[in-house]
């Protein structure tokens, strides 16, 4: 099996990409190690922290974010960085060519349950001429990605990876402490049974998706005419991943339970690095409205709703929307 290194140089992702996707997979392995350790590690639980969002913070989203900071803000390459957990972006090095937004740790509420948690990075590059660091240079839509991608601690730790020419899969290695590559190209199904929502949420969402999921639930006996299936795994990296691996359809749409928030998913910390993987698996991206990674962003922690997965399921769910 071919190691992480030689398999994105042989793809001819400018090294300097490589070099800091290297960099920051340290970290992740890190953070791999520690989730191991678990609760003999005394890192379980929640700290007395909350974010700039206003959630509680657990330990281990605390020391993900610390790890992944500190390594990427000692990379020559990263100008800065903006994290899910940070209130605002940190500067990091002035020559710095690269803008790295990250989720140290999605799905947090899983960790004190040893269930499937991730971290999911996005990375841009500084637009030409500008000099310093500011959030402004954060807001450009998702199609300015040059990289992204998500690492799922799970029974075994994965790494699935887009520098725009497909998703490949790798899994960690930890005899060797290495990434190696486990699939070469990742390709989301057209079709699917399958769906991903929290339904508790059900009588808050708008018309389109209430009746677009009624006639899932109707299976054959409605519309559709075929049964379907649900999974929730509440954390985005382990649904999403679910439907690279076998497709299906993962929503978070809006709702109208707190009528402050009604979005739930971060965009450029999980829509817009997802979106990526999703369309480069050739899969489908929405809000329900309008292509995930066209939208112009407005500040670094803005959410927004997302429909994506199976490219004709996805289609179906948005011509409910039309
Ligand atoms: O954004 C955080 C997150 O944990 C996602 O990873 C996940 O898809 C979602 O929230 C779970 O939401 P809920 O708490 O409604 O199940």
């Amino acid at each position: 099996m071919q190691r992480f290194l030689p398999v994105l140089q042989q793809d001819n992702v400018d090294p300097q990409l490589t070099s800091l996707i290297n960099t920051l997979m340290v970290a992740c392995k890190e953070i791999s190690f520690r989730l191991q350790q678990g609760e003999l590690a005394g890192i379980l639980g929640t700290s007395q922290e909350e974010n700039i969002q206003g959630e509680t913070q657990k330990k281990l989203d605390i020391i993900s974010n610390q790890l992944i900071k500190d390594i990427l803000l000692e990379s020559d390459l990263v100008r800065a960085i903006a994290s899910e957990e940070e209130d605002y972006i940190v500067a990091g090095s002035p020559n710095g060519r690269y803008l790295v937004c990250f989720d140290p740790l999605d799905g947090s509420s899983n960790i004190d349950i040893n269930s499937l948690v991730g971290t999911i990075f996005s990375i841009m590059e500084v637009p030409e001429g500008q000099e310093g660091a500011n959030e402004e240079m954060f807001l450009q839509p998702g199609t300015a990605q040059v990289a992204a991608g998500y690492v799922l601690y799970g029974p075994s730790t994965q790494l699935a990876l887009t520098t725009g020419n497909g998703v490949r899969l790798f899994t960690y290695d930890n005899t060797i402490g290495e990434f190696l590559l486990t699939q070469e190209k990742m390709t989301i199904v057209e079709d699917t049974a399958e769906f991903a929502i929290n339904m508790s949420n059900q009588r808050f969402w708008q018309a389109p998706m209430q009746n677009y999921i009624n006639d899932l639930l109707a299976g054959n006996t409605g519309t559709r005419d075929k049964n379907f299936n649900m999974r929730w795994i509440a954390a985005m990296v382990g649904d999403v991943h679910r439907v690279l691996c076998r497709g299906g359809l993962f929503a978070y749409p809006t709702d109208a339970k707190n009528p402050e928030k009604p979005y739930k998913l971060r965009l450029m910390y999980e829509a817009n690095p997802m979106s990526f993987l999703v369309e480069q698996a050739g899969g489908v991206s929405s809000t329900g409205y309008e292509r995930i990674m066209s939208i112009q962003p407005t500040e670094i922690h803005q959410r927004v709703a997302v429909v994506l997965g199976s490219k004709n399921e996805v289609n179906t769910c948005l011509s409910y929307h039309k």
